[in-house]
């Protein structure tokens, strides 16, 4: 934010998943100028698609509007387009859906922030496992869970424990995106539409590729993936845990 400031910059969280959830005491989605969730399929809440914008200045949020429906001015002062605005109309019945499931947020996110603090509780003490991590002043509403190893200390491959972790009959993967999102080639190589580079084609933009943000890949290179949900029993979580333990003691021991 301060950059922003400093350049003048509007600022958009991408907080897709992040329903609730708190960094540095400010709720997710509050920060920047606007906060953007997820009603998709696979999100905390869901319409079945589709999304939300909030924003505290009245003038962004009168131009957001204009995104929802081709610019159209649906206070009744006209239609005079100022620019061209798309078409992300949501329609009545989506909406009466989202504004349902709104009302389950809270009791869904406080129950995955127990049962994924559980799980931390539970197995931070393990030798080459670092529990997700919250940061001071925050709060998570734990989408998946992520913990990461550090492969020297655990005494195995990450793909070794998560493979170990799935014999246990615990749902694992590794990592998350395979290549963080600037690495994709729509953006190295510049092939945002097709046969044109534009809009990366302003001089002076420096390439995008692997190293911009070396603490995103050093995640991607380390961590592993749990499912959680709200629906998961304290016993669930029990067991998950166990397994954990299990797989880094044996190999804690095995290393010795
Ligand atoms: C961080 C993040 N941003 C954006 C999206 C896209 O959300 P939607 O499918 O509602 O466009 C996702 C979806 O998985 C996401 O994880």
């Amino acid at each position: 934010m301060a950059i922003a400031e400093k350049y003048n910059l509007k600022v958009i969280e991408d907080c897709a998943q992040s329903y609730l959830s708190i960094y540095k005491g400010r709720p997710a989605g509050t920060i920047g100028d606007v906060g953007c969730f997820s009603l998709n399929d696979f999100k905390h809440i869901s319409a079945g698609d589709g999304g939300m914008c909030i924003t505290k200045d009245p003038e962004i949020a009168r131009q957001l509007a204009y995104y929802a429906d081709k610019h159209y001015h649906r206070d009744g002062s006209g239609r005079d387009p100022e620019w061209l605005a798309a078409n992300y109309r949501m329609s009545e019945l989506v909406g009466a859906v989202a504004i349902a499931q709104l009302k389950k947020v809270r009791g869904i996110c406080e129950r995955r922030n127990k049962l994924g603090d559980m799980l931390t509780g539970l197995i931070s003490d393990l030798p080459g496992i670092q529990p997700h991590r919250i940061t001071p002043g925050g709060k998570s509403s734990y989408w998946f869970y992520m913990l990461r190893v550090n492969e020297q200390e655990l005494g195995a491959a990450r793909s070794e424990f998560v493979k170990a972790v799935r014999a246990e009959g615990i749902p694992c993967s590794e990592g998350y995106i395979a290549r963080p999102v600037y690495c994709y080639d729509v953006l190295t190589k510049g092939q945002v539409f097709k046969n044109t580079r534009f809009p990366l084609d302003v001089p002076d933009v420096p390439p995008y590729g692997p190293g911009m943000c070396p603490t995103a890949e050093e995640v991607l290179a380390t961590a592993c993936r749990l499912s959680i949900n709200e629906f998961y029993t304290d016993q669930d979580i029990k067991e998950m845990a166990a397994a954990i333990r299990k797989v880094a003691v044996y190999y804690a021991s095995r290393s010795k």
